[in-house]
């Protein structure tokens, strides 16, 4: 038998988490402010009562096509559509492109009759786009190398959890200004929260998405910044995060790329300049000993194991904001929604 949270939920969301209409999460940019603070609200109630959302997505189907290694993106969305009553599948494209193949939309056109959303981890964030244009259902960004939002959202489900207002939370990215840090400026935005971006000149973030993540914190309150100094960044802040200097796609420039990320290294002296009660967050997997030494790393203000763990919480969120909110709005998916 149903429980009475999950009967309340399939007619309405969760008291105090608005009502979704999220289509896909291809960009933070695909919700609104209002949509984030939902995420990271049913974030929160799932977290705390997962039983109560045991059958929440029922004989829904997921399936992942991933051009890259994961463990963290790839479990957590498999034990959570597990968690949630669905099933996932897993493409293994680490061998070559998605659509080295068959075309983009012949492969969307095949998948949308089979299940009932896409997950992609892909180099060029056009696949994802693609993907979502042509799927008529839901497609979710797993990581492309321009944007990684269910990371960021689940960074700040960590935050507000710790923190509460994240109004009052100023978070220091320090490293290269890659595809995490722009998910952290966009949602960081969108919350009304203070962002700080240092990278060594030539590694800034994407000109584009720091002049949205702008756009989006005049109308929010929220602030973003981007310098070099990696301490002007930390000064203060309630949060300093840090990711692997050479991404995945860039092994080959990892070694050259050691002495310009040195003095962005989050070490000791570093977390020093932060307020005394900031934490230390890393998406993982970590190169230990080069963006972030051991003893940062291990020490009690490391959150890097509960953002690990909030990843399951946020994405289960999000598949039932982007299950529920589908069925009205787009039609052409209600006949298996
Ligand atoms: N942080 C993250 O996306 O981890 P994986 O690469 O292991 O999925």
């Amino acid at each position: 038998m149903r429980s009475q949270a999950v009967e309340r939920i399939s007619v309405g969301p969760v008291p105090g988490v608005s009502k979704p209409t999220m289509r896909d999460l291809v960009s933070t940019r695909d919700l609104s402010p209002a949509e984030v603070r939902s995420v990271l609200d049913l974030a929160a109630v799932v977290k705390a009562r997962p039983s109560d959302f045991r059958r929440t997505l029922d004989g829904k189907q997921l399936v992942m096509f991933f051009e890259k290694p994961s463990l963290r993106t790839r479990l957590t969305f498999e034990a959570g559509m597990a968690s949630l009553g669905g099933t996932a599948f897993f493409m293994d494209q680490t061998g070559g492109r998605i659509d080295a193949r068959e075309s983009l939309p012949d492969i969307a056109h095949n998948v949308e009759r089979w299940v009932d959303v896409i997950v992609l981890r892909t180099f060029a964030h056009s696949t994802v786009e693609g993907m979502a244009a042509h799927a008529s259902i839901p497609v979710i960004n797993a990581l492309s190398d321009l944007e990684h939002p269910c990371q960021a959202l689940a960074d700040y489900s960590v935050l507000q959890e710790r923190f509460g207002n994240l109004k009052n939370v100023t978070l220091a990215y320090v490293g290269d200004g890659n595809n995490v840090a722009h998910s952290l400026l966009l949602t960081g935005a969108m919350l009304g929260s203070h962002v700080r971006v240092a990278t060594p000149p030539g590694y800034q973030p994407n000109a584009e998405i720091f002049a949205a993540a702008q756009e989006i914190a005049q109308e929010t309150g929220a602030t973003v910044e981007a310098m070099t100094d990696p301490r002007e960044a930390v000064s203060g802040a309630d949060a300093v995060y840090t990711d692997a200097w050479a991404s995945m796609g860039q092994e080959n420039e990892a070694d050259a790329r050691i002495p310009i990320f040195q003095p962005y290294q989050v070490n000791e002296k570093l977390m020093a300049k932060a307020a005394p009660h900031a934490v230390f967050m890393h998406c993982l997997p970590a190169h230990r000993g080069q963006e972030a030494t051991d003893a940062v790393m291990d020490s009690p203000q490391s959150v890097v194991f509960d953002q690990a763990e909030g990843r399951l919480h946020v994405q289960k969120a999000i598949l039932m904001l982007l299950l529920w909110g589908g069925a009205s709005r787009f039609p052409v998916r209600s006949a298996h929604v």
